[in-house]
């Protein structure tokens, strides 16, 4: 693809932000009181206002004609149709033929031969999930389950824990879940100590299943039952999701128990397949698949809308806007909803997995964006740990303020209260703060007149900080399918606009075999590896101390 920075698309966003780039959103809303009408736009549950952005019907329109330029609509019909839209390892990413309603007519969109296994695990899934629910699964002993615990890290562990937090399950409803994701020790051992083996269910999640982490975890797990319960007690508390049928059958996890999982579906866009049975244990099928429905018809609505009026398309052009022209180095996801917890990480693997990358399809040197640096926490927490830096910082972050209209748990007056910090927030970073309203509020607090001068420099807020504003009714299972199809989505249409590749993560790799090496050097003493001497003083620190903490104790 020719550098797309020298596109005449490109060309005219930057002369059109040096026109534009010293005005401010507080004068842009005193100048038209229609700017929510025209830069909001509306989907099944979800409402997404974007007025809140340096931009107006201009930049919008600029932006539109780069998401041509980019060939945007081509590069998302190859993704639905299963070409190898994944281009450095020459495969589909059909995470969206997951979703695809069993009944619609939509299933003969589904591309050859992916339909048939994807029955094959839904069934499956409904089968497995109901039985657990309804305590016809039973353990070895012949008690019903009442823990489900998933491990799995990254992909295989993200959605499902997101989705599980966001629905609240409670036990009476449904088998307690638990989430095992870091090979460190104290996750699991603090996990299984108060655990009854004989009414556990471990689900082994990983596609390649040689995450060491995950593979360790399901070790120790494994050790863990079968000193209860005997070796053949694995056909009765083990289930695996994984591609690597050979490896889950050495590991001793019968076929039954196993669900496939497909080279098609890319690690952190795969909640929507089999990855996703701990949801559908927690909620039940029928809720899993009301998410898989909420996020079809934001597949629909991405595959339809014009480029305008498209949120994913929106997202991302905006996105891009505050990277590339406004120099935006972060993103801070912030759901005003205790339920999305999870969210902000989620979101940051999704985002940074996928986009954060310098070289381009080609190999060569990206020239602009890619991934901001994604963060956040649920609000209001987050307004008490890092607001400062969002409304005084130096370095540009922007933000997407997510919440229900309707809370899961209507007490009193805090949804109201949730809400009006949510809808203040966006305002207070939009509006700023002048000297004179500076002066209003230290009067108004009788502080000293002999502070007054000190503080208020640090009284004033430039404002003008860039924000986007999501609505949910709700966060049931439909409208938190479609949340997430819509940054999935977004997330490709910057990759396009970057021409990168979102559906690889080379950059995961040299860790990892580094570790393997450092692992070898740690258990077996063996030969000193080829390390800085930072690495190497830091290791042989750590093995002397191992060796004096093993000779002290007895
Ligand atoms: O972080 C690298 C990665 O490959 C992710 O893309 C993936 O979701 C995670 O590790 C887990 O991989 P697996 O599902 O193969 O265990």
């Amino acid at each position: 693809m020719a550098s797309f920075k020298n596109s005449p698309a490109w060309q005219a966003l930057e002369a059109h932000h040096s026109k534009t780039s010293g005005v401010h959103m507080r004068d842009l809303f005193a100048e038209d009181e229609t700017r929510f009408d025209q830069f909001s736009l509306r989907q099944g549950g979800l409402l997404l206002d974007y007025s809140k952005n340096r931009i107006s019907p201009e930049t919008m329109d600029l932006l539109v004609d780069l998401a041509r330029a980019a060939d945007v609509e081509g590069w998302r019909d190859r993704m639905f149709a299963g070409e190898p839209v994944n281009t450095t390892e020459d495969r589909a990413a059909l995470h969206v033929a997951l979703r695809l309603p069993l009944d619609g007519e939509d299933t003969a969109a589904a591309p050859q031969g992916v339909w048939g296994p994807i029955i094959a695990m839904r069934n499956k899934m409904r089968a497995v999930s109901d039985a657990v629910r309804s305590g016809g699964w039973t353990g070895v002993t012949g008690k019903p389950i009442e823990t489900v615990v998933h491990i799995g890290t990254g992909g295989s562990h993200l959605g499902p824990e997101m989705v599980c937090q966001s629905q609240g399950f409670v036990k009476p409803s449904g088998p307690e879940m638990i989430f095992i994701s870091n090979v460190d020790g104290v996750q699991i051992f603090d996990a299984l100590g108060g655990l009854a083996p004989e009414t556990t269910l471990f689900i082994v999640a990983s596609k390649t299943f040689t995450t060491e982490e995950t593979i360790t975890n399901a070790r120790t797990a494994r050790v863990w039952l079968v000193e209860a319960l005997g070796e053949g007690a694995l056909n009765k508390h083990f289930i695996a999701v994984s591609e690597n049928a050979e490896a889950v059958a050495e590991f001793g996890i019968p076929a039954d128990n196993a669900f496939d999982l497909w080279d098609w579906v890319g690690g952190r866009y795969s909640m929507w397949s089999a990855i996703g049975l701990p949801i559908a244990i927690a909620l039940g099928m029928d809720r899993f698949e009301d998410m898989l429905a909420g996020a079809h018809d934001m597949d629909r609505h991405f595959q339809s809308a014009p480029l305008n009026a498209n949120m994913p398309v929106i997202l991302g052009l905006i996105g891009l806007w505050n990277i590339d022209f406004l120099g935006a180095e972060g993103l801070a996801i912030l759901p005003y909803d205790e339920g999305l917890r999870g969210l902000p990480n989620y979101l940051r693997q999704l985002e940074m997995e996928s986009n954060g990358k310098a070289l381009d399809r080609q190999g060569d040197p990206v020239e602009a964006g890619t991934a901001a640096v994604v963060f956040g926490d649920p609000g209001t927490r987050g307004q008490h740990a890092f607001y400062q830096a969002l409304h005084q910082g130096r370095q540009l972050i922007t933000c997407d303020f997510i919440a229900p209209m309707e809370s899961r748990h209507a007490i009193g007056s805090h949804h109201d209260r949730l809400l009006a910090n949510y809808f203040a927030q966006t305002e207070a970073l939009m509006r700023g703060r002048g000297p004179e309203e500076a002066d209003a509020v230290m009067s108004a607090r009788n502080v000293p007149e002999s502070l007054r001068d000190r503080q208020r420099p640090h009284r004033v807020f430039e404002g003008n900080r860039p924000t986007n504003s999501i609505l949910l009714d709700r966060v049931d299972p439909f409208t938190l399918g479609q949340l997430i199809a819509l940054y999935e989505h977004k997330v490709f249409v910057q990759a396009v606009l970057w021409d990168i590749n979102p559906f690889d993560q080379w950059g995961v790799e040299w860790g990892k075999e580094l570790a393997a090496q450092i692992l070898e050097t740690l258990r077996n003493g063996g030969h000193d590896i080829d390390v800085s001497s930072s690495s190497q003083g830091l290791i042989d620190h750590y093995k002397t101390h191992k060796a004096q903490k093993t000779k002290k104790t007895p």
